[in-house]
């Protein structure tokens, strides 16, 4: 989870970001899951959309569920997906019901860098773990990066979540600095990064 928690109550409530229908951006065409993996029937049967208002109570609920250890982050990352416009968040869903959803910051300046933007949260539900979702989801936000002219990617994870820091291991992000007791709950996290690759010309 990313940088905000400690400035969310500043953030005013409005209507959250609007409906954003597939039809109106093309960043999913860069991904052929089924194609690459035609024998992954779990790959083929996962969708890839721009998260709408109504998927507030998903992201706060599998937020609450698997956040909760580092602090309040059902609340947070909530009030991120609604106040800020900016905010792109990715969902995926097997057979139209939410399994996950990844979550990006307006880009800034961050690091002496432009146009960096920070993976706020990235969560697959229990269940649907290790099967792929994960890496769809930071791959969809990679190309979405990519089309929006971000050049670097950002990230906060908590230094013992193995198996977050492997997945960002294994699609290119390198480790940057240690922040100490960076979370709610007192844990320290690890700053990764990425260069974002031109997937859309
Ligand atoms: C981190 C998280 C998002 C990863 O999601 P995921 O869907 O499990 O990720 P993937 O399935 O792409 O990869 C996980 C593992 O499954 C393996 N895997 C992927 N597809 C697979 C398949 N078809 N069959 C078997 N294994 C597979 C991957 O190789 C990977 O293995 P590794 O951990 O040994 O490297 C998920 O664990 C999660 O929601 N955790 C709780 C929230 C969290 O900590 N988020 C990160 C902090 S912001």
């Amino acid at each position: 989870m990313g940088d905000r928690y400690r400035y969310y109550n500043e953030y005013g409530q409005n209507s959250g970001p609007e409906p954003y229908p597939l039809g109106q951006d093309d960043f999913l065409s860069g991904l052929q899951e089924e194609e690459r993996n035609p024998g992954d029937s779990q790959a083929a049967k996962i969708a890839l959309r721009h998260a709408v208002i109504s998927d507030g109570n998903f992201i706060g609920s599998l937020s609450g569920d698997v956040f909760k250890v580092y602090g309040p982050y059902e609340d947070i990352l909530l009030r991120w997906f609604k106040s800020e416009r900016d905010i792109t968040t990715i969902i995926a869903c097997r057979d139209k019901t939410q399994i996950g959803f990844v979550m990006l910051s307006e880009p800034s300046d961050m690091y002496n860098l432009h146009e960096v933007s920070e993976i706020l949260g990235i969560a697959v539900k229990p269940q649907s773990q290790g099967k792929g979702v994960g890496g769809m989801l930071l791959r969809a936000i990679e190309i979405k990066s990519a089309s929006l002219n971000i050049k670097w990617l950002f990230l906060h994870t908590a230094i013992d979540n193995v198996s977050a820091r492997r997945l960002y291991e294994r699609t290119g992000y390198t480790n940057l600095e240690i922040k100490k007791g960076f979370y709610p709950e007192g844990q320290d996290a690890i700053v990764m990064y990425k260069a974002v690759k031109r997937f859309i010309e």
